[in-house]
This record gives structure tokens, C-alpha cells and sequence, in this order.
């Protein structure tokens, strides 16, 4: 009953604003990005204070990543309940509220609590900016538009690390000169009020999601919203009977509805955290957590090293837009594919290097220089495809009856494995590094047969016809 997706191209005029629309829920993003780096350019500054080793610092690092499952897991449930735009509203007060409390802590623990609400925060928006750009954009676009999820992300790391690297400079290098008042790690935390409040500003001035609508009943406001970012050649009653259709064949979504068969989840619901892990397994964010380790052992000065993380950033933004450009021409399997072959032999090169390391870290000039351009197209391989095909795939490829939740439970599964691989990688370093990129390497060469047996392609097909 779906009718050809590629025939339903949304006019000029309606795309310009529903690229607004998904640029403000991709704010959502970008405080995802800022918030889940930031706390670099803090942790030296929060350890003097508190005076404590780098086992504790970890901890109350790592713990964020634990709020962030949480509030993966449970954004999507929330938001089939009371929709999509109250959950960002939700998610952007959190931010704020989280922002002022890391900045003013009043004791080690009290910090810890913060960085875990924001992180409820970071997975709320990790999940509801997906799946509200996918129901709102036209199917002919919704690659696209889904990689501005993305690309606020990379956005956000790039300039927590400007923002920090200037909060640093006017503290004269240290994190716990005093900036306007408080030190400048404390500084670093609180900037993002900034970016949280206007989050929760502009989700005032984005509508519901058609598909949210149409679920509560308010079929009127659903077709306003369709007209509006499909285009007015769309059929309106044909989009609202099929929507409804997709929808109402089934129950609401809830976590019960994601489990069938043997396997416990439905298999759609295994192949969106296989997705989800296999970005993470790579080990892409050692690469951004962890990238000083790496540049001094190349003989980087650690005064530089922000230039050469700042490298890495833009290197980041730079495929990320390529990605953009091609995944509604292409596809987004073969984006993957290539990707991932990338990726492989980056990791591979530097598993090389890394294997003439010396007992003080250092390495030969020749692997030297292996190592620091593998590691950058590393970064470059995994944004034109992982980065962006996994938020597009999540925020697409589940059907309307179970988005939300199976979202969730996807994205918290991709936070579960953020965290054991950014937790597990100090001490797989002291074991060995180049022992450590070939376990990433297996991963990113694993991920090829998973694509190319288990994802289905998504591209141009309407949301109605995902199942
Ligand atoms: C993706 C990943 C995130 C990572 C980012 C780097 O969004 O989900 O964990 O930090 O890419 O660009």
C-alpha cells in the first residue's frame, strides 16, 4: 500500500523548513557531542581538587556513561507516552540543571550525581533526535537529514574542545586558574548551559511528530505537520491511513513488543545492537577520549596535543559531511562497507606501528608517522560511514510500532559498549597497545559479513514499509 517513495520528493519550500526543524532537534546532538567530551579538558583540574588517582577519575568519568544507558533506555517509552518534543523539553532541562550542578559541586560524590543526570540527558537525546528526524522528514531527504544528527555530534566534540582549549588560555594553562570567578574546569562545565537552555528554546518552535499524532488522535495537527514537511502534492488522507495502519495493526510500543522467539528480542531489534556495539567495538572513542596517550607516544609536546585532538575533530566534521552527500545516493550499506574495510586497515596499520613501541612509549620516526596518519584515517573512514550510518539506520529502520523502544534499547546498548571499551582501554594499553588496536581491528573486519547478511538497505523507502 506504500506508495514509491522516491515519488514524493518534498517541494524547495517545505524542505528549508524542515531542515530547520531537524537542525533544532539535532541540538540534541550536539549537546550529546559537547557534553560526552567536555569533561577532557576538565579531568586534570577535577582530579587536583579532589586530590584523588586515575582508577577513582575514571569512575566518576565512566559513571556518566551509565546515566546515558539509562536515559537511552527510557526515552523511548516516555516519549510514546507523551511525544517526542516533551521528551526533548525533558531532556534539555536535565542538560541545564546537570550543567550548573557539575560546575558548582560541593564535593567529589555531588559531582558524580551531576555527570550522571547529564548523562541521563546525553542518552535521552541520543535516542529522541533520531527518531524524531526520521518521522518527520520526507523518505527521499531522510538520510540525509538523519546525519544531522551526527554531524551536531561532531559539531559538539569540535567545539567543547575550542571552548575548552579558550577557558584554558585565560586560566594561563591551568585547569584550576581562577575564569570569572570559579576555576576553569568548573568554567569548562558550566558553558553548556548556554547550549542546553537554547535546546529547550527551539523545541518550542518545532512541531509534534506526525506519527506521534496520529497515535494520540489529533489526526487534524498530523496532517498540518505532513502538509508541511512532505510537501502539499502529498495525498494527505492516503499518508494518514497508512500511517495509521503501520500503527494501530499493533499495540503501542513497549519492551514487551521487542521480544519474540528463541533468540529473546525480535531479530530486527538484534540487528539495530549489533549495529550499535559494532560502532563501538572499532574503538572510536579511544581515539577521542584517549588521543593524548597517542600523540605523545609519536613525540607530540603535550602542549600541542590540543592542535592535533582539534585535527582529529575537523577530520571528524569533514567525513561526516562526505557521508552526508552520500547517503541517500548510494545507500547506506555500501557507506558501511567501505567504511568498515577503512577502518580495518587504519587500525591494522597502527597495530604495526604500535608493535615497535619502545619501554618509555615512544615509537621509531618511520612508525611514528604510520601511526599518526592511520589514526586520522581511522577517524576519517569511521565518519563517512559508522558515524553517521548507525544514527540514520537506528532512527529508520525499526518499524512505526516499535521505534521508540527498540531505539532505546539499541542506543543503551551502544552506551553499554562506549563504556566497556573506553573503561577497558588503560589497562589493555599497559597489557599491550598494538595487541589492543588488533582486537578493534577484528571488530571492524567482523562488522563486513554482519552488514552484509543481516542489515537491510533503508534508503528511499517510506517508514511505513520498515519491517
Ligand atoms: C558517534 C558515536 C559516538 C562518537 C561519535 C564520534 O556519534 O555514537 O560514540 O563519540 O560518533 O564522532
Amino acid at each position: 500500500m506504500a506508495q514509491g517513495a522516491e515519488g514524493r520528493k518534498a517541494q524547495p519550500d517545505h524542505l528549508g523548513h524542515v531542515i530547520f526543524i531537524t537542525a533544532a532537534a539535532a541540538m540534541g546532538g550536539f549537546l550529546f557531542g559537547y557534553d560526552s567530551s567536555v569533561i577532557n579538558g576538565a579531568v586534570e583540574g577535577i582530579r587536583h581538587k579532589y586530590d584523588i588517582g586515575s582508577a577513582a577519575l575514571a569512575q566518576v568519568i565512566a559513571i556518566a556513561l551509565i546515566g546515558c544507558a539509562i536515559g537511552a533506555a527510557t526515552a523511548g517509552r516516555i516519549a510514546d507516552r507523551i511525544g517526542r518534543i516533551r521528551v526533548m523539553q525533558i531532556s534539555a532541562t536535565l542538560f541545564t540543571i546537570s550543567a550548573v550542578g557539575s560546575a558548582l559541586p560541593f564535593a567529589l560524590w555531588d559531582l558524580a550525581f551531576w555527570r550522571v543526570l547529564g548523562g541521563i540527558a546525553i542518552g535521552m537525546a541520543s535516542v529522541i533526535g533520531p527518531a524524531y528526524i526520521a518521522e518527520v522528514s520526507p523518505p527521499a531527504y531522510r538520510g540525509r537529514l538523519g546525519s544531522f544528527q551526527q554531524a551536531a555530534i561532531v559539531v559538539g566534540i569540535a567545539v567543547s574542545q575550542l571552548v575548552n582549549w579558550g577557558i584554558l588560555n585565560m586560566a594561563d594553562g591551568d585547569q584550576r586558574g581562577k575564569v570569572l570567578g570559579i576555576e576553569a574546569w568548573q568554567l569548562m562545565l558550566g558553558v553548556m548551559v548556554v547550549p542546553a537552555v537554547l535546546y529547550g528554546l527551539l523545541s518550542f518552535a518545532i512541531p509534534e511528530s506526525p506519527r506521534f499524532l496520529i497515535s494520540v488522535g489529533k489526526i487534524d495537527k498530523a496532517k498540518a505537520v505532513l502538509a508541511d514537511v512532505e510537501g502539499k502534492g502529498v495525498d494527505l488522507d492516503g499518508r494518514v491511513a497508512e500511517i495509521e495502519h503501520a500503527m494501530h495493526s499493533e499495540q503501542k510500543s513497549t519492551f514487551k513488543d521487542l521480544l519474540g522467539g528463541k533468540a529473546g528480542f525480535l531479530p530486527i531489534v538484534w540487528v539495530g545492537i549489533g549495529l550499535s556495539v559494532f560502532q563501538q567495538l572499532v574503538g572510536i572513542n579511544v581515539a577521542f577520549y584517549y588521543s593524548a596517550t597517542l600523540w605523545q607516544s609519536v613525540g607530540i609536546d603535550p602542549s600541542d596535543s590540543f592542535l592535533y585532538s582539534f585535527t582529529t575533530s575537523i577530520i571528524n566534521i569533514v567525513g561526516t559531511v562526505i557521508a552526508m552527500i552520500f547517503v541517500d545516493r548510494v545507500g547506506r550499506k555500501p557507506l558501511a562497507i567501505v567504511g568498515s574495510a577503512g577502518m580495518a586497515i587504519s587500525l591494522a596499520l597502527e597495530a604495526w606501528a604500535f608493535s615497535s613501541q619502545a619501554g618509555d612509549g615512544s615509537l621509531p620516526t618511520a612508525q611514528g608517522t604510520v601511526a599518526l596518519i592511520a589514526a586520522h584515517a581511522f577517524v576519517l573512514f569511521f565518519a563517512l560511514s559508522w558515524g553517521v550510518v548507525v544514527w540514520v539506520f537506528l532512527g529508520e529502520m525499526f518499524p512505526n510500532r516499535i521505534r521508540a523502544a527498540a531505539l532505546g534499547v539499541a542506543a543503551a546498548a551502544q552506551w553499554v559498549a562506549n563504556w566497556a571499551i573506553t573503561a577497558s582501554f588503560p589497562s589493555l594499553s599497559d597489557w599491550n597497545l598494538s595487541g589492543t588496536y588488533i582486537i578493534y581491528t577484528v571488530f571492524a573486519v567482523l562488522s563486513i559479513p554482519f552488514v552484509l547478511k543481516y542489515v537491510k538497505e533503508t534508503k528511499g523507502k517510506a517508514l511505513e514499509e520498515m519491517g
